[in-house]
């Protein structure tokens, strides 16, 4: 287990729970890839192919598979790492070195054999979970600077060519809308411009081989970066297909000076030979062992939807004390507490409280939060300016901007350019100042526009983003119990570099909950549940029940943004329930194994199940009935065998027709089942949701 070198034929093998992943350095110094998939004790078996030219046309360097493919010689696929040498040299040539192991990790140093080049691939093994960080660090060991014009985190062998993309693509209010593509004979690339992740692509593939949820081979992998990225998927044609992602290098010039190094953005791979449902399994476990800090995320209420900018003392204090009665934890005020903020043309970065809306400040409106039993969080975009503001008028020069072009606004804002220290210094001074006068315990951190006009530097690209993470881990370190949100209008900012230093993320400014199906869906292939913020709210374009909206929102991590004030008695109630229903079961949604179910019904039937210690939940959702008024058969899924689970069903209608389940039937009387694991699992239960927007969830209990 673990990292295992053969000395000899300076051959490494990273050997995982159920996945063996292997390189070696051949003759000529070149780090070649030679194996990833299922796991082989036994690496003695693996041998570095002796290459020939298939022609002068297809030369021994652009077929054969390395770990980090430069450019330079006649490599013509695509490669990892572009650089300009001081004397105009624009091609590398590097030698394998040496190498570095420390228990699970362990660093391959490569050396350019004329330029002071020095470059070091970092892997980092996750055994239990088959999964694999890697990265790159290039260092410049001597005094010219160099120039790097492309430089991504890794390169990815995959021994197929038939392979399957599952993509998201999106925009904002719809995204992460799964797509599936057969590749073909051209490159498939997903990527980011704007600097955000965005809400178009996510910064993740998965390509598998004839794979199902239980299922096939999947590879799979996803980038901890926030900003502009590419991934590049080339089926070549010897056979392979290879997969390459890290940073864009659209407009971006990242110059390293003599003694100087950078470091890519890691990202995590991983090999599933059991479908798409291990692939998440490895993921989510991942994400919650090594990247997600604090306990289960508490229910929240956002005075977003209800209020917009129209924020007040007054009616935030009413909007809490209901949402404490409906056992909300955490209250959180949204946009338009500050500056002059009453529309989006006016307030970003104007930080003060607005004393129109808070004569008193906001510690009455916190004490009232707090006396109530709530935490209190509050939203901030602190990247952003709007024109007509203090900030801009005192620092004009605190933009992205060209000296003879006219700004573009977007939203009514322009993005400061945060890659500068007094910039960073104001935005930190700015939170700092707002966590230590009030006692906040979440910060919901936006950014509604990409970024434009970036200015002369080249590296602002990637400067942006690692400074919002140093400014996020700064404030971490100093208020550790404070949960950060990541949200960009919605989920511009969904992805593993947000993961690593925010705690949640806003999935979605779309909250229809149906709508909200495909997108949770296809958040939860690679993304933890934990983090994935859901809200029910008032939703004006469908006329969707109160059960499916919470049902819907209890998938992820439980938020309200209804206008409360408006409830009646009877949906105060109904809300009450549904919310300490959650927490019941919040420990199984936020922690549990996830699984997607598949099904025969010809009817639209969305079923999603999780699974943690003893208890077992199953979501079924039906958006709307069609002719066929037959029932689901449902197979339940990681599950024990020769266990005995305990759930209820609908008594009525357990005698004709097997065990029905009718959707919202608050009257029914319920009667207890008994089945074994191997029943739920293998033969499975039959259900039959009725009408539109029904739904329900069902618990079971190992016995
Ligand atoms: C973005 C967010 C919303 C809300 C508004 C406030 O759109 O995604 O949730 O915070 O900004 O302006």
């Amino acid at each position: 287990m673990g990292i295992t070198i053969d000395q000899k034929r300076n051959l490494f093998a990273l050997q995982m729970d159920k996945t063996t992943y292997a390189f070696a350095i051949d003759e000529n110094g070149l780090v070649r890839h030679l194996y990833w998939g299922k796991k082989m004790s036994n690496i003695n078996d693996l041998d570095v192919p002796v290459l020939s030219e298939i022609s002068s046309n297809d030369p021994i360097l652009d077929i054969v598979q390395e770990e980090y493919p430069v450019f330079g010689g006649m490599r013509y696929k695509e490669q990892c790492l572009k650089v300009n040498f001081a004397d105009g040299t624009r091609d590398i040539v590097y030698r394998y070195e040496s190498y570095e192991q420390n228990e699970n990790t362990l660093k391959i140093n490569l050396k350019d054999i004329h330029y002071d080049l020095t470059i070091q691939l970092n892997y980092q093994l996750y055994e239990d979970r088959d999964l694999i960080e890697r990265s790159v660090t290039i260092i410049n060991t001597g005094t010219e600077k160099i120039e790097i014009e492309a430089i991504y985190s890794g390169q990815m062998h995959l021994p197929h060519q038939a392979l399957t993309l599952t993509g998201t693509k999106g925009y904002w209010l719809a995204e992460l809308q799964e797509f599936k593509q057969s590749l073909g004979g051209s490159k498939m690339i997903m990527e980011s411009r704007r600097g955000i992740s965005t809400h178009h692509h996510s910064p993740f593939f998965i390509l598998d081989h004839h794979a199902t949820e239980t299922s096939g081979d999947v590879y799979f992998g996803a980038l901890k970066w926030s900003g502009n990225f590419k991934t590049v998927i080339e089926p070549r044609p010897y056979g392979t297909t290879l997969v390459q992602m890290g940073l864009n290098p659209h407009d971006c010039q990242i110059v390293l000076e003599g003694g100087t190094s950078f470091t890519t953005p890691e990202m995590i791979i991983g090999y599933s030979a059991d479908g798409f449902g291990k692939m998440s399994h490895q993921m989510h476990a991942y994400a919650r062992t090594y990247i997600l800090k604090g306990g289960d995320r508490p229910v929240l209420y956002n005075s977003w939807e209800a209020m917009v900018f129209d924020v007040t003392c007054e009616a935030q204090i009413e909007l809490s004390k209901k949402a404490a009665a409906m056992g909300c934890e955490l209250f959180v005020v949204d946009d338009g507490w500050f500056g002059n903020r009453n529309s989006d043309a006016d307030g970003l970065g104007d930080w003060y409280i607005n004393r129109e809306k808070f004569p008193d400040g906001l510690n009455p409106l916190i004490k009232a939060v707090k006396d109530s039993g709530m935490m209190f969080g509050i939203w901030i975009e602190p990247e952003m300016v709007n024109p007509p503001t203090q900030l801009l008028k005192d620092h004009p020069d605190w933009i992205y901007h060209f000296k003879n072009r006219v700004n573009d606004t977007s939203r009514n804002q322009l993005v400061l350019n945060v890659t500068k220290p007094e910039v960073q210094a104001f935005i930190y001074q700015m939170i700092d100042d707002l966590l230590a006068n009030h006692d906040i315990d979440y910060l919901k951190w936006d950014a509604n526009r990409p970024i434009s006009q970036t200015g002369i530097s080249r590296d602002m690209w990637v400067k942006h983003t690692q400074a919002v993470y140093e400014i996020v881990a700064k404030i971490k370190e100093k208020y550790p119990t404070v949960l950060i949100e990541a949200c960009a209008s919605g989920g511009g900012r969904v992805d593993y570099g947000a993961l690593s230093y925010f705690d949640d993320v806003w999935t979605s400014d779309n909250t229809d909950p149906f709508d909200r199906l495909t997108i949770q869906k296809t958040y939860s292939y690679l993304y933890p549940i934990k983090a994935m913020r859901a809200w029910v709210t008032d939703h004006p374009y469908r006329n969707v029940p109160l059960p499916f909206k919470f049902h819907s929102a209890m998938m992820g991590s439980l938020g309200m943004g209804c206008n409360i004030l408006n409830f009646t008695e009877a949906q105060m109630e109904e809300s009450k329930g549904f919310i300490a229903a959650y927490k019941e079961i919040r420990q199984t949604v936020q922690n549990g194994n996830f699984y997607r179910l598949e099904h025969q019904s010809t009817n639209h039937y969305h079923l999603f199940e999780y699974v943690y210690q003893a208890e077992v939940l199953l979501f079924i959702f039906l958006p709307q009935a069609n002719i066929d008024r037959g029932n689901v058969r449902v197979k339940l899924q990681g599950l024990d065998t020769e266990a005995t689970y305990v759930f209820e069903i609908p008594k009525k209608m357990t005698t004709r027709y097997g065990d029905y389940l009718f959707a919202n039937s608050n009257e029914e009387v319920f009667e207890t089942r008994n089945k074994s694991g191997a029943f739920l699992m293998y033969h499975g239960i039959d259900l039959q949701l009725n009408g539109d927007y029904a739904s329900a969830i069902i618990k079971f209990k190992k016995q």
